[in-house]
């Protein structure tokens, strides 16, 4: 009797595991797509926010705290508190991590922006990496080794890096990474880099295939698809895009994704905002791209207004951290697909 009694319960008890909602996580583990999202301290923090995490990401990226301003605000101080702890979480809770970023012509310290004089510059370069590099080795899944080089008329971007090193910067930036740790993908990562034919995102496809030529140990490359709801998504040309790429032997990442509604929001711009998120995801899962990264998940610490005015309802969860409908739609999309 007793041993009906437990097989009776243990049925019961699987029945109703195997019925209740997969949280977006575990569905995305099991099908082995890294789903992501940029985050900020407090997010690890907060007992609410930090179970928000753990249920839905099995891929995580400082939204700042890893750039430099913040990281080595000094020569000689390293801010290493907050991104230990990030990678503390990501190790406890089974995810992975990106890395962003060495270089950039943005948020940078004052001894970096003031930076004149060449040699200098190259030993802060190559020290930063380093550090970085010995310290987190074999921890990072992806790293973005240098973002946003090239500007918007499609020429290598007049950074602090390219007027004091020259145009080098970049395969010294990479090869350094490589000897760093060999084990994480070295990523150069842009914006409005997405689609193939336009002067932005060829530029980009020409600078990465010269340094694929030159055997610069580059493994992939990030569109951060930082876009627009009211444009729909061109899939032909990012398709395209995607498989040049791949053709030179290189992963594609969607590194910092959000849509941005011109507001006031209606139910017409919500669905456009709808088919854009749904198209990338599908597009994501079809190509096989390497991660796919929110920038944020919630509109209520959004980059987003302060940036883009009259601009915002960009992220997938509401200013109250509840999940919008297009979340449960991506959901379902990543749930029903096909390997
Ligand atoms: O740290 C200061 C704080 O001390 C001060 O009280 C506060 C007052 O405004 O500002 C804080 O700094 C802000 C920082 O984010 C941290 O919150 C800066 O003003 C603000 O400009 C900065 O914005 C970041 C932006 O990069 C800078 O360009 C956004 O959070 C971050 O989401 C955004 O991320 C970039 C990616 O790294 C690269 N791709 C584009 C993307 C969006 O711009």
């Amino acid at each position: 009797m007793k041993t009906k009694y437990w097989f009776i319960l243990a049925v019961g008890v699987i029945g109703f595991l195997s019925c209740a909602p997969k949280s977006m996580k575990t569905v995305a583990d099991s099908k082995q797509f890294l789903f992501g999202v940029a985050v900020r301290p407090s997010d690890l923090l907060d007992p609410k926010d930090s179970k928000l995490l753990q249920d839905n990401f099995n891929i995580l990226v400082a939204e700042n705290i890893m750039k430099l301003q913040y990281l080595r605000p000094t020569e000689s101080f390293w801010n290493w508190s907050d991104p230990d702890k990030l990678v503390e979480f990501a190790q406890k809770n089974n995810m992975k991590l990106r890395g962003h970023t060495f270089v950039w012509h943005n948020q940078n310290p004052p001894f970096i922006n003031n930076l004149t004089d060449k040699e200098k510059a190259l030993s802060v370069l190559q020290d930063t990496i380093n550090q970085v590099l010995t310290r987190y080795k074999g921890k990072f899944y992806e790293y973005d080794v240098c973002n946003e080089v090239i500007d918007d008329n499609g020429i290598l971007r007049n950074s602090v890096w390219m007027k004091t090193i020259g145009s080098e910067y970049i395969d010294i930036a990479f090869k350094t990474a490589r000897e760093a740790d060999p084990s994480v993908k070295l990523i150069l990562n842009d914006y409005n880099n997405e689609y193939a034919g336009t002067t932005k995102g060829d530029a980009f496809y020409n600078l990465v295939k010269d340094l694929v030529t030159r055997k610069v140990p580059i493994d992939g490359v990030g569109f951060q698809l930082h876009v627009l709801a009211e444009q729909p998504v061109n899939e032909k040309a990012l398709r395209a895009n995607i498989q040049r790429f791949r053709d030179l032997g290189l992963s594609v990442s969607f590194t910092e994704v959000d849509v941005r509604i011109k507001l006031p929001v209606t139910p017409e711009k919500e669905a456009a905002q709808q088919k854009v998120y749904l198209d990338l995801l599908r597009i994501a899962l079809e190509e096989k791209v390497s991660s796919f990264v929110l920038w944020g998940y919630t509109d209520l610490y959004s980059w987003i207004p302060g940036t883009f005015a009259g601009y915002g309802s960009a992220h997938p969860f509401d200013r109250n951290k509840a999940p919008k409908p297009v979340y449960e739609l991506m959901k379902k999309t990543l749930a029903d697909y096909k390997r």
